[in-house]
């Protein structure tokens, strides 16, 4: 006996309408011929807009719903609905989309507000999670069954970040069941990424000299290409699939040093890599993800964090741009940011921490 959540946990398959008891006799092959009205909670921020950009070219009709706050320019074209996910739903009243896309939800009341209105109104409702519902990256396949949720603490206070996504992905299935939808990404990079934990390589890079890289050349990196996410999303709609997928990428496992000799390659700058090592960076309190953007050393619970398995995506379409692709594109959304002067990054070593740190790691023997 297979239950809900097992179903959902294996259905990264594409499925037909029948299968999944949707109320729409539209399969597949008129999805992508007619296109699809497809709602957007969100879609003015970082992902929103590549979603908006691809699924209108393939021919979709797009609604947007946010407050009217967040990049009011993008869109003139697309209608726009507006309210607050938190506490006024009523522009969604009496309305129906093929699919709904949730970019903006983080916490169960808000998904659970959207999922009640939304059910009856939509055939599938596709929600954005995250890695960070992973607490512990030790299982030896880090694959959609992996244990998600911090299990030692009590569901009241799963406030945090990923736990919250945990209990929003949980409102998604209580609504949507054997329908459910959810996209699990890692860091999500490319131009118009402004967490700038990705732009700070290729800029670095760019920039020559020698270069701290944290960890080990062996460290694994994952990350998702944004463009890549979105055609993915579209895909996934357009074929009424259902599941719960780790979105996550490069297609073959990749180290530190293949990131790092894979970025050089798009720059001319002449460049050395130092690698210093973790323990060596926390004795002097520079931590991953803050200033040493973006992959952890793989041990302890981290252990498998740069290891995601993504072949169920795969399997459901998921593909993959090039390193050289993505670092360039980034490289050159940055550099428009810059005119009219220098643009701080938000993450990465300033250059006279890095010159310090270099220097110390050489005085101990690095
Ligand atoms: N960045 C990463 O590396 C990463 C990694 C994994 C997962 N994620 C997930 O990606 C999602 C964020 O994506 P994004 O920012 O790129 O999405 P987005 O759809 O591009 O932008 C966020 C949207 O939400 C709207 N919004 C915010 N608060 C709202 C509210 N109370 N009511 C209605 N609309 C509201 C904003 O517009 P207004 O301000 O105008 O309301 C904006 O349109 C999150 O679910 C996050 O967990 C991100």
């Amino acid at each position: 006996m297979t239950t809900r959540r097992e179903f959902i946990g294996q259905a990264g398959v594409a499925a037909g309408a029948a299968a999944l008891g949707l109320g729409s006799t539209r399969g597949p092959a008129a999805r992508r011929q007619q296109g699809m009205t497809i709602l957007i909670l969100g879609g003015t921020g970082f992902i929103g807009p590549h979603v908006v950009r691809h699924a209108l070219a393939r021919g979709h009709r797009i609604t947007l719903f946010n407050r009217g706050r967040t990049n009011t320019h993008l869109f003139p074209e697309v209608e726009k609905l507006v309210g607050d996910r938190n506490t006024d739903l009523t522009a969604l009243e009496g309305r129906r989309w093929d699919a709904v896309i949730d970019n903006s939800g983080y916490t169960p009341h808000q998904v659970g507000l959207s999922v009640d209105l939304l059910n009856g109104a939509t055939d599938q409702y596709l929600f954005t999670s995250t890695r960070a519902v992973y607490t512990d990256f030790t299982a030896e396949v880090m694959n959609e069954d992996a244990p998600i949720g911090p299990g030692d603490l009590p569901e009241s206070e799963w406030t945090a970040y990923g736990p919250a996504k945990v209990l929003a992905e949980r409102a998604v299935e209580d609504g949507f069941g054997e329908r459910t939808l959810v996209v699990r990404p890692p860091v999500i990079v490319g131009p118009g990424d402004r967490s700038d934990r990705f732009t700070y390589w290729p800029d670095r890079i760019d920039a020559g000299g020698e270069i701290l890289v944290q960890g080990a050349p062996t460290d694994p990196v994952q990350f998702i290409d944004v463009r890549d996410l979105s055609e993915f999303y579209i895909h996934l709609l357009e074929q009424q699939t259902a599941g719960i997928f780790n979105s996550v990428g490069p297609g073959a496992p990749l180290s530190s040093a293949e990131l790092a000799y894979g970025i050089r390659a798009i720059s001319s700058a002449p460049v050395s890599f130092t690698w210093v090592d973790w323990d060596f960076l926390a004795e002097r309190d520079q931590m991953p993800q803050r200033q040493l953007p973006f992959w952890q050393p793989p041990s302890g619970r981290y252990l498998n964090y740069g290891r995601m398995d993504s072949s169920r995506g795969i399997a459901a379409g998921l593909t993959f741009r090039p390193l050289a692709v993505i670092a360039e594109d980034t490289l050159d959304w940055h550099r428009s940011r810059e005119v009219g002067g220098e643009y701080r990054l938000r993450t990465g070593l300033d250059s006279a921490t890095e010159a310090k740190l270099l220097a110390e790691w050489h005085e101990a023997g690095g």
